[in-house]
């Protein structure tokens, strides 16, 4: 399909429910048991309301920005997501191509499916990478060097996955173990091929055959931060405490950022052992359900960093207008997650890059329309609640403009 008919992130969405196989779109749509944390972190977007200025001169909009030291064209990263390669036959790389061409950062994920060696060769960048603890700190180890010598610009290591979050829409499907997508056990997953016919021929093998695995051959990743043997049985990969994030650091010479974070006291702890940043996460509501929206965690982690690490947010970010919220509220940048995976869906690469130019004209528009030409300037002064009791001033508190020219009219 022509990418140009995507005009937001709704109209990607449908898109890839045609596209894809309902096991498929689920495990991207879905989140976990009542996906209520799903619902709440685009509420807190809409109980958001701007305080625009007037009379500005707009004529230059100024987004680009630095985030932990890489240069963006916009503060919006690609979320890491697995299983890019099931999507669409564009895959992971496509993801990164498309980041590149928009100049901005893809954040690579351990169960992407592509190594980092890989992407590394297929796009210039730039890149990060997220990691996960499946096959413990000697798998972490061979992948941060793999990452380290092939550029990457930062280390993502994400905590809020101890345990498979709950995820109903893959349990239905019969999908074991969410992340590893097992399509052999997908029933009734004939019905669903032939019900697309175009992903079946471009992929079906590829699903059935299973999601590549970096870890060699008998423990394939996972989204879920678990594993599974070759006999089906699941492996828990020794989970990721601040222990781990210690020892990375000793690792690591780059900037290294902690995700799924949202309370304070995390965050005073992410900066004690050297992060540099931190993504204000739930998972997009895939893991803990019933988590505040993370654009409601985002100003207490703010306040406890105080300025001594970037903080980052994802979850929920649909519009651009939801880029100059987080924002206001103290993000450095933010990341999405499942718009880029639909506009992939819809359209592979070109989809990915159409979803970008949508949130960046959007956030440009949004800009000249707040009367805030440069979007580093964003702050507090510039949202409040949706809504607020009235706030009528008794007469005495009256403030009346001081010129003498100013007569009420
Ligand atoms: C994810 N997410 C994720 N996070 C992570 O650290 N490693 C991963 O491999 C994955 N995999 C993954 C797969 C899919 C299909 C989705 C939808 C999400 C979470 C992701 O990085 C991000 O936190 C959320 O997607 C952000 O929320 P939105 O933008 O999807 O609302």
């Amino acid at each position: 399909m022509d990418p140009r008919h995507i005009l937001n992130v709704a109209d990607a969405r449908r898109r890839a429910a045609r596209a894809l196989p309902r096991v498929v779109f689920d495990f991207i749509d879905g989140a976990a048991d009542d996906e209520l944390t799903q619902s709440e972190n685009r509420a807190a977007f809409s109980d958001v309301a701007f305080r625009p200025r007037v009379g500005v001169d707009v004529s230059t909009i100024v987004v680009s920005t630095e985030v932990l030291g890489t240069p963006v064209a916009m503060p919006l990263l690609l979320a890491p997501c697995g299983l890019g390669n099931l999507i669409h036959p564009d895959g992971a790389i496509g993801a990164a191509r498309a980041a590149s061409a928009r100049g901005t950062i893809y954040v690579l994920s351990t169960a992407a499916g592509s190594t980092p060696t890989e992407v590394a060769m297929a796009s210039p960048g730039p890149t990060w990478f997220q990691l996960y603890s499946f096959g413990g700190r000697a798998a972490g180890d061979r992948l941060v060097d793999e990452a380290q010598a092939n550029g990457f610009g930062a280390l993502v290591v994400t905590l809020d996955t101890p345990v498979v979050g709950n995820r109903d829409r893959d349990a239905r499907h019969g999908v074991g173990t969410p992340g590893r997508m097992d399509l052999r056990h997908q029933f009734p997953l004939g019905l669903q091929l032939l019900a697309r016919p175009r992903w079946s021929v471009r992929l079906g093998a590829e699903g059935i055959r299973t999601t590549r695995t970096q870890f060699g051959p008998g423990v394939a990743p996972g989204d879920s931060g678990q594993a599974t043997a070759s006999n089906g049985q699941p492996v828990m990969a020794s989970p990721f405490t601040w222990d781990d994030v210690a020892w990375l650091r000793t690792k690591w010479s780059g900037p290294l950022v902690v995700k799924g974070v949202l309370v304070g006291e995390d965050a005073k702890r992410a900066v004690d052992v050297g992060c540099d940043g931190i993504i204000v996460s739930n998972h997009g509501g895939r893991q803990l359900d019933g988590t505040p929206a993370t654009l409601r965690a985002l100003p207490e982690v703010v306040d406890a960093v105080s300025g001594y690490a970037e903080v980052l947010l994802d979850g929920g970010v649909r519009r651009g207008q939801d880029i100059a919220k987080a924002l206001a509220l103290g993000a450095k940048a933010v990341l999405i997650g499942r718009p880029y995976l639909y506009g992939l869906a819809a359209a592979g690469q070109g989809g990915v890059e159409r979803i970008l130019d949508v949130f960046r004209v959007d956030f440009i528009r949004t800009l000249a329309l707040l009367g805030c030409p440069r979007a580093a300037d964003l702050g507090p002064e510039w949202v409040q609640p949706l809504r607020e009791p009235f706030a009528l001033a008794a007469e005495e508190t009256v403030v009346r403009p001081g010129s003498r020219n100013a007569e009420p009219r």
